[in-house]
């Protein structure tokens, strides 16, 4: 494992999340380190790593959750992210019901998912950590 200072002087590690040989192209998973649960995914030929609770009312996001267009779409009320950045797209719209997702979303102030780097080393897909709780 890898750690070196961050700008304020905290360790950042990186951290073996899940064997890359278990996530198919397009595909994601739910991955916990420590307390923490991640979503780990592979886009084009390239891994991503997100909080793996959406921001809204924290459904796990690789349980239904769409990629499309670089952007993850929760299943649930369908919030959408950018994956590049986690900077927020929709919140809860809820196509189906567009007055119940309006509704639901006041139900919490609309948040940016966080993103993660990642690696592969060796066997492993890698998420760059700097706060974790274990
Ligand atoms: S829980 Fe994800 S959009 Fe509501």
């Amino acid at each position: 494992m890898v750690e070196w200072p961050t700008r304020e002087g905290e360790p950042m590690a990186w951290k073996n999340a899940l064997k890359s040989k278990r996530l198919k192209p397009g595909k994601s998973k739910m991955v916990t380190i420590g307390l923490n649960t991640f979503m780990v995914g592979q886009l084009d030929d390239t891994y991503f790593a997100t909080e793996g609770l959406c921001r809204h009312m924290r459904w796990p996001l690789a349980w239904g959750g769409k990629i499309k267009d670089g952007c993850i779409r929760c299943p649930l009320h369908q919030t959408t992210h950018h994956l590049s950045d986690g900077s927020l797209v929709e919140w809860s719209p809820f196509p189906l019901i567009p007055a119940y997702g309006k509704l639901l979303g006041k139900l919490s102030k609309p948040k940016d998912l966080k993103i993660f780097e990642t690696r592969v080393e060796g066997d492993y897909i890698q998420i760059q950590l700097d706060e974790i709780k274990s």
